[in-house]
């Protein structure tokens, strides 16, 4: 077993582990894919000041989300068909995040349904919710959702329509796979991947397959997100599910001041700076640098988190100290997932708390909850598409 010492070493064995479409599905982002790669270079940009000479015994990590308590501000972002990462793999992902004390977040798109995700965990999990045409199946998905006491939902705004990613296509993703003559070579070299896959009943998206009606090929995301996802999703649907839900809500998928303002006005618990990880609107900008204006139009409003690029605990780090009062990881838990199965997420989040105590206590901060943008050195060219949103006399160092 290698040395795992950094969030890639986990992303180069699930390559090795995981059929090549589910890599691909996790690695890719849509078209040229410039807002994926942005997403994690942008990050970059961003440099550390070092302090010293500060007392650093006491350093705190804990805070909350949208509420709840958590371990450290960094939650599991809903990931579609991770039951294909590992086998049962929401399950695994749910327990890992509940022992860490973080929040896990099951996708519509999950293998594992909501009823299951509940049997097999203790603690609430937070449910994303992705809108259908089907208002029965609405109304139906919510109530399930808060009869296994999901303790948010999480509605994502910007996907009502699925964003090209080349490979997906190349690949003919579906879950479970079509056994093509490319897919079977693939799975001689995955064996303990297939040994797994034989070994568990979850091969399907069990959110959808016996309760979604008239869905044509249920196995392939494209085709039944074209089908069956709303387009139609306005403000005024966000309020009528607003109420519908009744609990707490998170609105993810916001990457504009404007949007922003609808969010705090429909009176949503939390917003997520997002992109979809750079699976939707390429050419959009990364999260981070959009991140300042959004706290600077409605931070005052509503607890603005963060989605998109995150590797590192010095990127947590970096996105608080911009103003985010909560971060989420996506690719970076499964590449944990599809590495090492449930002990590959909890390495995922051990390595990301090192990671950012370390990096709080060497630029002589000891609390989590109080960082700000004095701990950052930003250079210019980080406004260049937004520019900093703050009045003049506090850009200390904006240079
Ligand atoms: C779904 O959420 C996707 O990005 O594929």
């Amino acid at each position: 077993m290698p040395v795992i010492t950094e969030i890639d070493d986990l992303r180069r064995l699930f390559r090795r582990r995981v059929p090549r479409m589910f890599y691909d599905y996790a690695e890719s982002g849509s078209w040229t894919e410039q807002t994926f790669r942005e997403n994690t270079a942008d990050f970059d940009l961003l440099r550390l000041r070092q302090r010293v000479a500060v007392d650093m015994e006491g350093r705190n990590l804990a805070t909350t989300m949208a509420g709840q308590e958590v371990a450290m501000p960094v939650a599991l972002a809903p990931v579609g068909l991770t039951g294909m990462q590992s086998a049962d793999g929401e399950i695994k992902a749910a327990r890992a995040a509940e022992a860490f004390g973080v929040p896990f977040t099951l996708s519509t798109m999950s293998i594992c349904s909501i009823e299951d995700v509940a049997e097999h965990t203790d603690k609430p999990f937070w449910f994303q919710l992705y809108v259908m045409r089907d208002e029965d199946f609405l109304r139906r998905i919510i109530e399930r959702a808060r009869a296994a006491k999901c303790s948010a939902l999480v509605l994502t705004l910007d996907l009502q329509i699925l964003g090209q990613r080349h490979r997906d296509l190349k690949n003919g993703l579906s879950a479970p796979p079509k056994l093509t003559l490319p897919v079977m070579l693939d799975l001689a070299t995955k064996w303990g991947w297939g040994r797994e896959m034989l070994g568990t009943k979850r091969r399907f998206f069990g959110n959808i397959v016996g309760h979604a009606k008239d869905v044509g090929d249920a196995a392939s995301l494209m085709a039944w997100t074209a089908e069956q996802f709303d387009p139609r999703l306005d403000w005024d649907k966000v309020r009528r599910i607003k109420e519908m839900w009744g609990g707490t809500l998170i609105l993810k998928g916001i990457l504009d001041a404007e949007d922003a303002r609808m969010a705090a006005e429909v009176g949503a618990d939390a917003l997520v700076v997002s992109n979809h990880g750079g699976r939707q609107l390429d050419g959009a900008l990364s999260s981070i640098r959009v991140l300042p204006s959004i706290v600077a139009a409605v931070g005052d409003r509503i607890e603005v988190h963060m989605d998109g690029g995150i590797r590192s605990g010095q990127d947590v780090l970096k996105a608080l100290a911009l103003g985010a009062r909560g971060t989420w990881i996506g690719r970076a838990w499964v590449y944990g997932l599809g590495a090492l199965g449930q002990a590959g997420v909890t390495t995922a989040l051990e390595l990301i708390r090192k990671e950012l105590d370390t990096t709080m206590a060497l630029c002589g901060r000891k609390d989590v909850r109080d960082l700000d943008r004095d701990v950052l050195l930003i250079p210019p060219a980080f406004w260049d598409y937004l520019p900093d949103p703050r009045p003049e006399p506090e850009r200390r160092n904006a240079s």
